[in-house]
């Protein structure tokens, strides 16, 4: 892969990209980033993606039309620039911050350019769509520590860092949050679903998480190719140690099936059989 980044207006190595040190993305994390997955040079759910960029620019105050300038055509030539054929699965990582002021001030800057950065990486190719031949993950549980704007795609994301950490560091590959009143939200870098008797549950959209663009298209991929129930409502930690099956899903990691959960096993300790018919039903959706 060749690595060219962007950067204001400039397409550079992304090991020499440098970034004004006042920019208030790198002072104060004031800024709203994307992650879209590329498959053989072709954004999937690239409108999805663009529209959840522009309603957290949006919710931050950040003047959309300067800061999405442009934004198809970079995608296009970040795309062309990066694309080779040993490596045909890649992340577009996009973020946009509100600017380089000439001083550190709280307050929002008047008249600044908003800052716009985009790379590509290389990421694992889509899971086997056999449940046989899929290793679940295992993950651990925390409450929920964050901000109450987990709505935003935010590059403030410290908060999410650690609670990752924390599952990082007991030997877990992801970390499940839950709320006050004990119900699951999503994870520190995922959404979260379970199967609870045929049903397909997920916490339904507010400001506790992220308006995931997979977990959008899982729903959709179910509703539209299978006849198996999903409802978007909140569900406890009892009903998550208990469940069928429980999955993550993420751009980078699509539907992941989780086995594991805090050391207790979930069902039989393997990939179930709704999630095979979901990871073959989103394959069906994904390039529309
Ligand atoms: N993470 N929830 C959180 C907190 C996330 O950070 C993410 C994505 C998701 C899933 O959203 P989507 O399906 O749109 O990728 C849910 C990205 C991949 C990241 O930060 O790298």
């Amino acid at each position: 892969m060749n690595n060219i980044a962007y950067l204001n207006g400039q397409w550079s190595p992304l090991e020499e990209t440098k970034v004004n040190v006042l920019d208030r993305g790198f002072l104060f994390g004031d800024g709203i980033y994307e992650v879209i997955p590329v498959h053989h040079s072709k954004p999937i759910a690239l409108e999805a993606h663009i529209e959840r960029l522009q309603s957290g620019l949006s919710a931050i105050g950040i003047d959309t039309d300067k800061a999405l300038l442009s934004i198809r055509t970079i995608i296009a030539e970040i795309i062309e620039k990066n694309t080779s054929e040993d490596c045909p699965y890649q992340g577009l990582y996009i973020q946009i911050t509100r600017g380089a002021d000439i001083k550190r001030h709280h307050s929002f800057p008047q008249n600044i350019a908003p800052t716009q950065f985009a790379f590509m990486f290389e990421m694992a190719s889509p899971p086997v769509q056999d449940r046989t031949l899929v290793k679940g993950l295992e993950v651990g549980v925390e409450q929920d520590l964050r901000w109450r704007r987990c709505h935003i795609k935010s590059t403030s994301l410290l908060g999410n860092v650690l609670h990752f950490q924390e599952g990082a560091d007991g030997g877990y590959s992801e970390t499940i949050l839950y709320n006050g009143n004990n119900e699951v939200t999503e994870a520190s870098a995922c959404n979260v679903f379970v199967v609870v008797n045929g049903v397909v549950l997920t916490a339904p959209l507010d400001n506790q998480l992220l308006p995931g663009i997979t977990r959008q298209l899982v729903i959709k991929a179910i509703q539209e190719h299978t006849d198996i129930q999903v409802e978007e409502q909140f569900f406890d930690l009892e009903t998550l140690y208990s469940a069928d099956e429980v999955w993550l899903t993420s751009s980078t990691k699509e539907i992941a099936p989780v086995t594991r959960v805090n050391g207790r096993v979930i069902a039989d300790g393997k990939a179930g059989e709704i999630w095979e018919r979901a990871i073959i039903a989103l394959s069906k959706i994904k390039y529309d």
